[in-house]
């Protein structure tokens, strides 16, 4: 008789759910039977922009060296990181997308006997981390769709090792200002590493949302966490980073996989840092499409978060679960995020002005449909 691999798996682990990402174009064009360049995917927070030109000559020309491991250290990229970040090489940690950095802390950090603070509505791969590694998840209720800053201090006790909080959040697309993140980091205990999740934060330059780095020198118990998979469009080649005090650095380099970042992960990512136009016209893009699915939503009447990510999410004003499906049917894919504690919300990311007038057309159509 073979033995119960569920029940044998660590308790935190048995309580899991996987991770579930946007519907892939391939499986709704199969599903579908239509061709995937009529779908319109706006289901994952990807730059609709496709990649930096520069990053795609930097991948063909280490294309050459693909049976080479990479430099396990990054030194290329995190000397780039550590000049434009004002901060020391020893200071980066790099990820397998940034994800790689939120499990990174976990697994460091966390144990069955800890817990992690996060807020409702944060980004699922916090309570995924958590739990993986046997600690609890202390869930905080959220304050008009965001952090509830006061709160998750009010969560935090002696067994508390981590606080995740991400700015602006996904999927609420909420934020905090410079003033409250000082305060809250004033009072969290040194005992607790705080996470600032800054995965959306390019797309926020000039706005009132801080900058996690201007707190790196005060805070030690500080790790801000970002990724080239927004605004810096590299999402299929996974890479990310985290910044933080040297030491805590150290600790997540010893729990790394010794080559966790792919050589052409490193080099796009280089050239993607050194390409300012193609930055400028993600924001420029996204200003405008936020504007137009506003405008949009305005138009059929419904609500939306205010959101200084690359998405929104909107409020369909009834169970979203069957618009979403009246979404696929018409070639359009959004997100769902009933997962979240978001019933009646669809999760859309800026995409191409034509991808965003044919997901309006489309939502109207299926609202009207009722
Ligand atoms: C808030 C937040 N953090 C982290 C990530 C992880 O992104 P990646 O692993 O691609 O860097 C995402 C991706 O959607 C996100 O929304």
């Amino acid at each position: 008789m073979s033995g119960d691999f569920l029940a044998l798996a660590q308790p935190g682990v048995q309580q899991l759910s996987p991770y579930v990402p946007g519907k892939p174009v391939d499986e709704l064009a199969r599903e579908l039977d239509i061709d995937p360049a009529t779908i319109v995917k706006l289901a994952s927070n990807e730059n609709p922009l496709g990649a930096s030109p520069k990053a795609l000559a930097a991948i063909r020309d280490e294309l050459a060296e693909l049976t080479r491991y990479p430099d396990g250290n990054g030194f290329a990229l995190k000397s780039l990181l550590a000049g434009r970040c004002g901060v020391a090489i020893e200071q980066v940690t790099l990820g397998n997308g940034s994800n790689d950095i939120l499990e990174l802390v976990a697994r460091a950090y966390l144990a069955p006997g800890l817990n992690a603070v996060f807020s409702e509505h944060a980004f699922a791969v916090y309570p995924i981390v958590t739990r993986a590694a046997g600690a609890q998840a202390r869930v905080v209720p959220a304050k008009s769709w965001g952090h509830d800053l006061p709160a998750m201090l009010g969560a935090i006790d002696e067994q508390t090792r981590v606080v995740f909080i991400a700015n602006p959040n996904n999927p609420t697309g909420t934020w905090f200002g410079a003033e409250a993140l000082d305060e809250f980091l004033q009072d969290v205990p040194a005992h607790v590493l705080v996470v600032l999740d800054e995965a959306y934060i390019e797309y926020a330059e000039g706005s009132d949302l801080p900058d996690g780095l201007d707190f790196l020198a005060a805070y030690p118990n500080l790790l801000v966490s970002r990724t080239f998979s927004k605004a810096y469009g590299l999402a299929a080649l996974r890479v990310g980073y985290g910044l933080s005090n040297p030491v805590v650095a150290d600790v997540l380099n010893r729990v790394r996989q010794p080559f966790n970042v792919n050589s052409l992960a490193l080099a796009a990512a280089c050239a993607a840092l050194q390409d300012a136009d193609y930055l400028a016209e993600s924001r420029r893009l996204n200003e405008s499409g936020m504007q137009q699915l506003e405008a949009g939503f305005a138009a059929l009447g419904l609500r939306w978060i205010p959101s200084k990510g690359n998405f929104v999410a909107v409020d369909v004003g009834c169970e979203a679960a069957p618009v979403f499906q009246g979404l696929l049917r018409e070639g359009v894919i959004v997100r769902p995020v009933a997962n979240y504690g978001m019933p009646n919300h669809l999760r859309v990311t800026i995409g191409l002005p034509a991808e965003n007038t044919r997901f309006l057309e489309a939502l109207a159509k299926v609202l009207a449909r009722g």
